[in-house]
This record gives C-alpha cells, sequence and structure tokens, in this order.
C-alpha cells in the first residue's frame, strides 16, 4: 500500500472559526474544521453520557420530529436517545403506519408536521437526495440519517470519533474498509470524511462491489483481504446487502464463496496481532465476519454505537443554535 499522508496531528481548528451549517445533508458539504468541531463537541457530551444522571438540558425548547421511511435499529433509537438527553420534545414518525400508506407524498408529510410547529428533523429515506429535498419545503433543520446509497454523514461522524478515540486521531489512521461498497452509504461518508480529516483509506472487497473510478474519491483498492488487514490500523467490515441481491443481480457467485474470500476470521486476529474491527451494523454473521470475530475483544463495534449517541448530540445542539459545550 502507497503512503497516502504522514502528517499525524489532529485537525486544528483556526481561531475565530464558527460553525456556520444549518442542516447536515452530508459530509460532502463539511470542511475539515466543520467535521473536527463536532467531533471535539462530542468530546464533552460522551463524558456527559458517563455521569450518573446522563442528562443536559441544551435543547429543551426544542421539538424535532424522527421521519424514517426505512428501517433502522441504532440509527434510530440512537438520535431519539440524544434528543431525550438534551431534553428536547420528540416526535417519531413510522411510514407503515402512516398516511403514507394512503399515497400522502413526502412534501405534504413534511408540511402538516411542520405546522405543527418543529424545529429540526431527522430523515431516512431510499431515495437519495430527500434530506435536501426537505430542506426546500421546510424552514426546519434537516439531518440525513441515510437516504439510499448516497450518504449517511452520522454514522460516519461516529465512526470517526471512534477512530480518533482508538488511534488519538484520525490523521494518518490506516483504514481497510471491506465488503460491498457499491451500495453503501456508509463508505460514501466515510471516504468523504476520513479523507479531509487527513486518513489513509484502501477498499477491499469483490470487483463487482467495488465502482470503477471510486479511486477518483482518493482511495486505493485491493482484492487482496490477507494484504489490507496486515497493513490496517481498522478494518472496517461493510454489510452485505442481501436486499440489494434479491433484485436479480448476482455480485458474487454464493456468500460461503465471499465469506471464504472477504470474511474476517478468527485466523486473521492471530495472524495479523495489530488491527481492530469496526462495522455499522447490522451485521450478517457468517459472512462478513466470524460470529467469534464479531464478539472478540478487538472488536469496537458496540462502542460504535455508544459514542454514537454523543455524536448525536453534538450535531443536534450545533445545528440548534449551540456554539461551544
Ligand atoms: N448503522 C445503521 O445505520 O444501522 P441502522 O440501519 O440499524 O440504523
Amino acid at each position: 500500500m502507497s503512503e497516502q499522508s504522514n502528517n499525524k496531528n489532529s485537525t486544528q481548528i483556526p481561531s475565530g472559526y464558527e460553525f456556520s451549517q444549518k442542516h447536515l445533508l452530508g459530509l460532502a458539504n463539511y470542511s475539515a474544521e466543520d467535521i473536527q468541531y463536532v467531533l471535539d463537541q462530542a468530546v464533552s457530551f460522551r463524558e456527559i453520557l458517563d455521569r450518573p444522571v446522563p442528562k443536559v438540558p441544551t435543547l429543551r425548547d426544542k421539538t424535532i420530529v424522527n421521519l424514517f421511511y426505512e428501517n433502522s435499529t441504532r440509527t434510530r433509537l440512537s438520535f431519539e436517545l440524544a434528543q431525550r438527553r438534551m431534553g428536547a420534545d420528540v416526535v417519531n414518525f413510522t411510514s407503515g403506519i402512516s398516511s403514507a400508506k394512503k399515497g400522502e407524498s413526502l412534501k405534504d408529510t413534511i408540511r402538516n408536521i411542520s405546522s405543527m410547529k418543529i424545529d429540526m428533523v431527522v430523515v431516512r429515506h431510499e431515495s437519495p437526495g430527500v434530506a435536501h429535498f426537505l430542506t426546500q419545503c421546510v424552514d426546519a433543520a434537516i439531518l440525513n440519517a441515510g437516504d439510499g446509497a448516497h450518504e449517511h454523514p452520522t454514522q460516519a461522524l461516529l465512526d470517526m470519533f471512534t477512530i480518533q478515540q482508538v488511534h488519538g486521531s484520525v490523521r494518518s489512521a490506516k483504514i481497510a474498509i471491506v465488503g460491498d461498497i457499491t451500495h453503501s452509504r456508509v463508505v460514501r461518508s466515510n471516504i468523504i470524511g476520513l479523507k479531509k480529516l487527513g486518513a489513509e483509506v484502501v477498499l477491499c472487497g469483490p470487483k463487482t462491489l467495488i465502482p470503477k473510478f471510486i479511486n477518483q474519491m482518493g482511495v486505493e483498492v485491493s482484492y487482496n483481504l490477507d494484504e489490507c488487514l496486515q497493513w490496517c490500523d481498522i478494518a472496517m467490515a461493510l454489510r452485505i446487502q442481501l436486499e440489494r441481491q434479491d433484485r436479480g443481480t448476482k455480485f458474487f457467485p454464493s456468500m460461503r464463496e465471499y465469506h471464504e474470500n472477504f470474511g474476517i476470521k478468527l485466523s486473521h486476529l492471530n495472524r495479523f496481532p495489530n488491527f481492530k474491527i469496526m462495522h455499522p451494523g447490522p451485521i450478517n454473521r457468517g459472512v462478513e465476519m466470524e460470529s467469534e470475530v464479531a464478539d472478540h475483544e478487538r472488536a469496537i463495534i458496540l462502542d460504535q454505537v455508544s459514542n454514537g449517541v454523543a455524536v448525536r448530540m453534538a450535531i443536534l445542539y450545533l445545528l440548534s443554535g449551540g456554539t461551544r459545550i
């Protein structure tokens, strides 16, 4: 693997810097300083979450709607916990039991909800661009909780926070991202954020699951899992998106063959003693990694989940007008 960066310091926030973002639609619109600033604020929220009473009243006068058109466990619960721990009024919308089932459009849904006076919207949707579309429909701050295969910015922020926790800084960290690169919104946000903060990124997976010109995003591509695991500080395994395999396209011959070539195994942990394992979840045990690997002490997957609450508190705080916790 070639050297992509050798400066080991974290991104510095210049004096006079002000966080001026109104929304979080993706990390493409955020500068390195914006990203680092969110991570810096999240350190304070992480400390608050470790207190006996992990609550602060910073969003006491805010009303937030969580608008989920796609399934979610981690992102949805994490956002809701973050909002409640900051004292916000929280409304949950689930498309499956809403008037969307009677044919109501997204625009009408959001305009109706907006007329009930809301300050922020967290949205997950299967279509790329939905978060951006909502900024044109309502005045509230919009946070993208995953839009199709486009971006999942809070996942990447919590991933970078976790990398910073175990590696000291994101800059100079060697990250191997392994799996279904083509269909992943997590990888897109991570590549954008990790490169802005100066990490080295190598993508690994079957050729059919790696887009042709992805190296234009400043990453390298490898088809050799052993080489990647020997090189990296952190292996971030991505979910094989089974629901997309059902559309009739075969991206690899079988799950068994995928696991054989690209699954992380206990034998890798023994042979390569340095790397840690991340996964955004949900995990397909026995596919992306052996079950014992997911539960291994070198897996920091549940740290990612815990950190997600602090990171989401930080971005909610900043987008509600907070400056420095
Ligand atoms: N990582 C992630 O987005 O998980 P959920 O789909 O459960 O929210």
